[in-house]
């Protein structure tokens, strides 16, 4: 309850979901006061500048974006797997802000998603049961089974991998390679080799029109900080709660307790109830907290939660990460916006249309059709705009590489094509040429709201 003694360990006396077992707690235990020593990863000023941004994104004055791996390995833990990323998302950051016209919130599941939740304890293969694989800070994915015992000291490899990894971000971010005019260049090159190149040159062209008269004018990334800069987030699953713990400091400024491994921490769809470890690790801390929101929530349950989370209806402080699945999102989300709206609650609406439309193909691998992709975010926006509600974000699971994980999309890929290039450790992603074309969607659901916006203000100034 709220109000009882919170601190970082006070989620050990709660059940807990999803955590995996340890054999040797010694090892445990040393590798988490371990951890407990080392510098934290991002810092408290950070997050609340996050936060504040959130705060504008639930006041309807800018736009999330958040994405990245399901699961970051440490197999594939190469600069140019991170750079490839970074370059899709800011292409992607491009077009959603001038569509928008309006500040976007670059938020990646990078630098600390390591943990992942199961929906089975086990997996059997050809009569070997085994137990699952629950990320590379949990377990290793091979399938033998010393490999798959929950091993302490990987928690020590992931940290320093995210700690590497945010290294390298930061850099970009601040270092030059952000400029606007280079994110612009790659996705004109995006566009040229693009099977659907006529329907995203019109609003490239714009872009193109309006960097020229910038620069005409003297705004110029050589003389503008904001052009050659951008502020880059980073946000996991915060699910081994022993991990978080260790990483929970006070921040000297206010004496809160910050988590600081990654600015943003979510709970997931498995782990949120209200009673449970995960729910009460993350109301003490004062980072942004995303509640991912599925299928089976109950308003009444909703609120239950909003009241932990964030009992002072702090602006930005919460964001509601829906994942109905294209065809629940219509029945569901009306509910939970009313019940929201009711008590007068602020929050960021986020849509999350990945983890409700996985399905198995053929050859058994798990897989998303791009048309469900889109239409569970076209679902999301017609019904926060019936409702009067603003349609706040996106989460995608996406990759800067050329994998073949997600079918549809401009290139068509077939159940027949997933074989060649499937390399998630979890769930499938969005290629970088998907992941752009879902920028290029949600830029058009964002301009027709941006319209709409504008003839309602002039209707009210008439
Ligand atoms: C995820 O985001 O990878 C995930 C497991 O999501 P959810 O909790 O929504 O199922
Ligand atoms: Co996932």
């Amino acid at each position: 309850m709220p109000n009882e003694c919170w601190s970082p360990a006070s989620w050990r006396a709660k059940p807990a979901e999803q955590m995996p077992v340890f054999t040797d707690k010694g090892a445990l235990a040393a590798v988490e006061s371990q951890l407990a020593g080392f510098p934290p990863l991002v810092f408290a000023g950070e997050a609340r500048k996050l936060k504040r941004m959130l705060g504008k994104v639930a006041a309807g004055e800018a736009f999330l974006l958040q994405g990245g791996d399901c699961a970051e390995s440490f197999a594939e833990h190469a600069a140019d797997n991170i750079r490839d990323f970074f370059r899709v998302f800011l292409q992607m950051a491009v077009v959603t802000t001038f569509a928008a016209a309006l500040p976007v919130v670059k938020l990646g599941r990078i630098a600390g998603q390591f943990a992942k939740p199961r929906s089975a304890p086990d997996e059997t293969i050809d009569g070997l049961t085994l137990p699952s694989y629950r990320g590379d800070i949990v377990n290793d994915i091979a399938f033998d089974a010393r490999a798959r015992e929950p091993d302490p000291e990987r928690q020590l490899m992931a940290y320093r991998q995210s700690a590497a990894t945010l290294n390298l971000i930061r850099a970009f971010a601040t270092g030059g390679y952000a400029n606007l005019e280079n994110a612009h260049g790659w996705m004109l090159g995006f566009i040229k080799d693009s099977p659907q190149s006529a329907r995203y040159e019109e609003l490239a062209s714009r872009i193109t029109e309006t960097l020229g008269f910038m620069r005409a004018i003297g705004l110029d990334p050589e003389s503008h900080q904001e052009m050659r800069q951008t502020d880059f987030y980073t946000s996991h699953e915060a699910l081994l709660l022993g991990y978080e713990e260790a990483l929970t400091r006070i921040d000297s400024t206010t004496g809160d307790h910050y988590a600081t491994s990654g600015h943003m921490i979510w709970i997931g769809d498995r782990t949120r109830n209200p009673d449970h470890a995960h729910v009460e690790y993350a109301r003490g801390v004062k980072n942004p907290i995303g509640l991912k929101c599925g299928p089976t929530l109950k308003p009444e349950e909703l609120l239950k939660l909003i009241d932990i989370l964030n009992p002072a209806n702090e602006p930005g402080r919460l964001t509601l990460i829906c994942r109905f699945g294209a065809e629940k999102a219509q029945e569901r989300l009306p509910d939970l916006i009313r019940a929201v709206q009711r008590e007068g609650r602020s929050l960021v609406w986020s849509c999350d249309p990945m983890h409700g439309n996985t399905v198995k193909a053929a050859g058994g691998y798990k897989t998303r059709p791009f048309d469900k992709i889109m239409s569970e975010i076209r679902t999301f926006f017609s019904v926060h705009r019936a409702e009067g509600t603003y349609a706040g974000g996106v989460h995608l699971e996406m990759t800067g590489k050329n994998v073949t994980e997600c079918i549809g999309g401009a290139r068509a890929i077939s159940e027949a094509d997933l074989r060649d290039r499937y390399h998630t450790y979890c769930d499938p992603r969005l290629n970088a040429e998907q992941a752009i074309e879902v920028a290029f969607l949600v830029a058009e659901l964002l301009k027709a709201e941006r319209i709409e916006r504008g003839r309602a203000h002039a209707d009210a100034a008439a």
